[in-house]
C-alpha cells in the first residue's frame, strides 16, 4: 500500500483486556478523522495534529485530559509536530493544564521564533496564542487511581502508556508527526521526556520519514529513536523491517519498553512494539481504517 496515509498509536503499555476495544476504537477515530483532513486536501501536518488532536480529547489516553499526573498530583503535558517539507517543529513540555496541548504547539512551530517552550514560559505563549487554560476537569479520576497506586506501591513507575501520536503523508508526499502525553506517573515536577524532543519521540523528514515514539521517555532520549529509525529508511529499510529494528535495539542497548509508528514518503508504514499492547490504527482518504494493539 502506497499514498496519503495516517497511522496513530496510543501508547505502548499494557491495556486491559476489558479496556482494550475501547483503546483501539479510539485511534481508529483517530486516523479516520486524519485521513478526512487529507481527504479535503489538508496537509500531513494538519492532518497528524488532527488525529492528536482526536486522542488528546479522549481521557482514555495518556494526553490532554486524562494525562498522567506528577509526584504532586499535578499535569504537567509534553508535545511537539514536526513538518518534514522544512523541518519546522513546535513543541511544548512541562506545559500546565491545557486541552490541547498539539495545539499550542502548532502556534509554536507557526511563530517561529523558537522550537521548544517550557513550563511558565509555555503557559505564556499560549494564553498569549489565546489559548485558554485547563484545570481540574483535567485530571480524571484514573489519573488519581494510577497516582495512587504509584504512591502506594510506585506500581506503574516509569510508565508512560497511553502517550499518543500520529504520522502522516500528504497527497504532495510530505510527511509530518505530532506527539502528546502526560508523561509517566509519579514523575518529578519538570520532568520532560522524549515526546517533545525533535529526534527522540518525534521526528518527520521528508528525505527520510516521519516517527512517533511511545514508551519510557528517558531509555528513547538516549538512543535518539525516532531520528535513528527515520534515517534507517533513509537508508534503504522497509519502514516495517525499521521500525522492529529500532525497537529491538531500544530493548537490547537501554532495556527500553516502547514503540512506534512510521510512514515513508511513498506511504509504506511501520508499526513496532516491545510491550504487551500498542493500540494504533492505520486510515487512507476514503477508506475505513484499519486497528490493531
Ligand atoms: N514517552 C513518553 C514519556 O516518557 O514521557
Amino acid at each position: 500500500m502506497s499514498g496519503p496515509v495516517v497511522v496513530v498509536h496510543g501508547g505502548a503499555g499494557r491495556v486491559d483486556p476489558a479496556r482494550l476495544p475501547a483503546h483501539v476504537a479510539g485511534c481508529g477515530e483517530a486516523a479516520e478523522a486524519g485521513a478526512a483532513v487529507l481527504a479535503g486536501g489538508g496537509s500531513a501536518l494538519d492532518a497528524a495534529q488532527r488525529a492528536v488532536e482526536v486522542l488528546e480529547a479522549n481521557p482514555l489516553y495518556n494526553a490532554g485530559v486524562g494525562g498522567s499526573l506528577t509526584a504532586a498530583g499535578t499535569l504537567e503535558l509534553d508535545a511537539l509536530v514536526m513538518d518534514g517539507r522544512d523541518l519546522r517543529a513546535g513543541g511544548v513540555c512541562a506545559l500546565p493544564p491545557f486541552a490541547f496541548p498539539i495545539r499550542v504547539a502548532r502556534a509554536v512551530l507557526e511563530d517561529g521564533r523558537h522550537v521548544l517552550l517550557a513550563a511558565e514560559g509555555a503557559a505564556a505563549f499560549a494564553r498569549e496564542a489565546g489559548f485558554a487554560p485547563g484545570g481540574e476537569e483535567m485530571i480524571t479520576a484514573r489519573a488519581r487511581e494510577r497516582l495512587a497506586r504509584w504512591e502506594a506501591g510506585r506500581v506503574g513507575e516509569g510508565w508512560a502508556g497511553g502517550t499518543v501520536g500520529a504520522v502522516a503523508v500528504d497527497g504532495a508526499g510530505h510527511v509530518a508527526a505530532a506527539t502528546s502525553t502526560g508523561g509517566t506517573v509519579g514523575k518529578r515536577p519538570g520532568r520532560v521526556g522524549d515526546s517533545p524532543i525533535p529526534g527522540a519521540g518525534t521526528w518527520a523528514d521528508d528525505g527520510s520519514a516521519a516517527c512517533s515514539a511511545t514508551g519510557i521517555g528517558e531509555a528513547i532520549l538516549r538512543v535518539g529513536l525516532a531520528r535513528g529509525v527515520c534515517d534507517a529508511v533513509a537508508g534503504g529499510a522497509a519502514p516495517q523491517e525499521a521500525a522492529e529494528a529500532a525497537v529491538a535495539m531500544l530493548q537490547e542497548r537501554v532495556g527500553g519498553d516502547g514503540g512506534l509508528i512510521l510512514v515513508a514518503p511513498d506511504g509504506r508504514v511501520g508499526v513496532a512494539r516491545n510491550t504487551a499492547t500498542m493500540s494504533h490504527a492505520v486510515a487512507r482518504p476514503g477508506e475505513p481504517a484499519w486497528t490493531g494493539s
